[in-house]
């Protein structure tokens, strides 16, 4: 019988996985995790910081205790905003390491990568350092892997190395829906920057069946079709590439047909209503309004393509759902993908969170821990973490 626990193609195709490495029992492992998540007040007073959402650490649970039932002494480590390689108590990994003790305990969490810059330079003194004394290493941290820094990409050239469960899962779901998705094939972009995302959707394009495109980032592609966008936000210099992705989608783009506008000075608020009068407008926004939502017709045209999809991919908010004025296009969006029948993949924080502030996370087929990760893996169909381990001197050779 042909050997199926491999995969035959697709990035997860000469990955080491846990089973690939050596004897564990009282060995050493470090695990690379992504616990860069968003940390808060505590809720119970006392003026203490806690992680306000611990997805991405119980994400990690599997491997962890994988790990331990096979007798490893486990240490992880994680980065944890962007300190830029200095020490910075705002980014003291404490709070982290505190809900991992009650997750998995007898697992040590190593202080912020990133107060070190080789871990962003990619040093070698910095890797040989955060290796010396580990047997094994295990990347587990999907969310980071699109980045060529020293504990994603050093650790494999020296220690025996592997994919854990979370990152295995990742880019068999990712993966997947650049194979074979279930038509019609429905993404929903939206988010502020689309000069990052030219290049995924780009890719996308030659794949999906419909792609609607919503958040600050259709903007720039309304400014391609001739509209005025007012002062919503707009890449100037990407409406070129927007007008040349319209003009190879033909109709498979939708963009939106009303918009929710602000009027000048109005402003946006952060967890509560800002100021300002707001207006249902169509596609042209007057002179000094701001689009910060897509419109109620729109946002029905966006659930009713979703609900006749067979796998649907969500990436960013509709709006700037933050403010309770703004958060009606990324609402409606959010529930028409938990009530698609379709296989549904959503990536990205503000998606997930919007998601969770909903109840609806459980209601999709898959919830990534990875936003800018989940677009690499789109586009270029590999990431850094996953090249590194394949080199990993333990790793499964072609044809094996
Ligand atoms: C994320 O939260 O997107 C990942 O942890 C990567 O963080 P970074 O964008 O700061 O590299
Ligand atoms: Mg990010």
């Amino acid at each position: 019988m042909p050997d199926t626990s491999r995969p035959a193609k697709g990035p997860l195709v000469g990955l080491p996985l846990l089973e690939d490495l050596p004897e564990l029992d009282g060995r050493c492992v470090l695990v690379r995790v992504d616990f860069n998540v968003p940390l808060g007040p505590d809720p119970r007073g006392g003026g203490g910081t806690v992680v306000t959402d611990d997805f991405r650490i119980r994400s990690a649970l599997p491997t962890l205790s994988w790990l331990q039932d096979h007798g490893a002494k486990v240490t992880a480590c994680t980065h944890l905003g962007r300190p830029k390689g200095v020490v910075d108590p705002h980014f003291d990994v404490a709070p982290v390491r505190a809900r991992l003790a009650e997750l998995a305990p007898g697992v040590e969490l190593l202080e912020n990568l990133r107060f070190d810059p080789g871990e962003e330079d990619d040093d070698p003194g910095f890797v040989d350092r955060l290796v010396s004394g580990f047997d094994a290493y295990v990347n587990d941290a999907f969310g980071a892997s699109h980045r060529s820094h020293g504990s994603i990409v050093g650790p494999p050239a020296r220690l025996p190395s592997a994919a854990g469960r979370l990152l295995a899962k990742e880019v068999e779901v990712l993966g997947g829906l650049l194979v074979a998705p279930a038509r019609p094939f429905v993404t929903l972009v939206g988010g502020s920057k689309v000069g990052d995302k030219l290049g995924v959707l780009r890719v996308l394009l030659d794949l999906v069946d419909h792609m609607a495109v919503g958040g600050g980032m259709a903007f720039t592609f309304l400014a391609a079709q001739g509209h005025a966008v007012g002062a919503s936000l707009l890449d100037a210099g990407r409406i070129d590439s927007c007008a040349r992705l319209l003009e190879q989608a033909g109709d498979r783009i939708i963009l939106p047909t009303d918009i929710v506008a602000l009027e000048p000075g109005g402003t946006v608020g952060r967890h509560t209503a800002g100021t300002g009068e707001v207006r249902m407008i169509g596609t042209d926004v007057p002179r000094g309004w701001r689009g910060v939502d897509i419109g109620p017709e729109t946002a029905g045209a966006f659930a009713d393509v979703v609900a006749g999809a067979g796998t649907v991919f969500w990436n960013g908010p509709m709006g700037v759902f933050e403010d309770e004025r703004f958060a009606a296009g990324t609402r409606t969006v959010a529930r028409a993908v938990a009530e698609s029948r379709a296989f549904t993949v959503v990536g990205g924080g503000d998606s997930v969170a919007a998601l969770d502030e909903l109840d609806l996370a459980s209601q999709v087929g898959y919830v990534s821990t990875g936003g800018g990760a989940s677009l690499e893996l789109l586009e270029h169909g590999d990431l850094p973490g996953l090249e590194a381990l394949r080199h990993a001197p333990n790793a499964p050779r072609a044809g094996a």
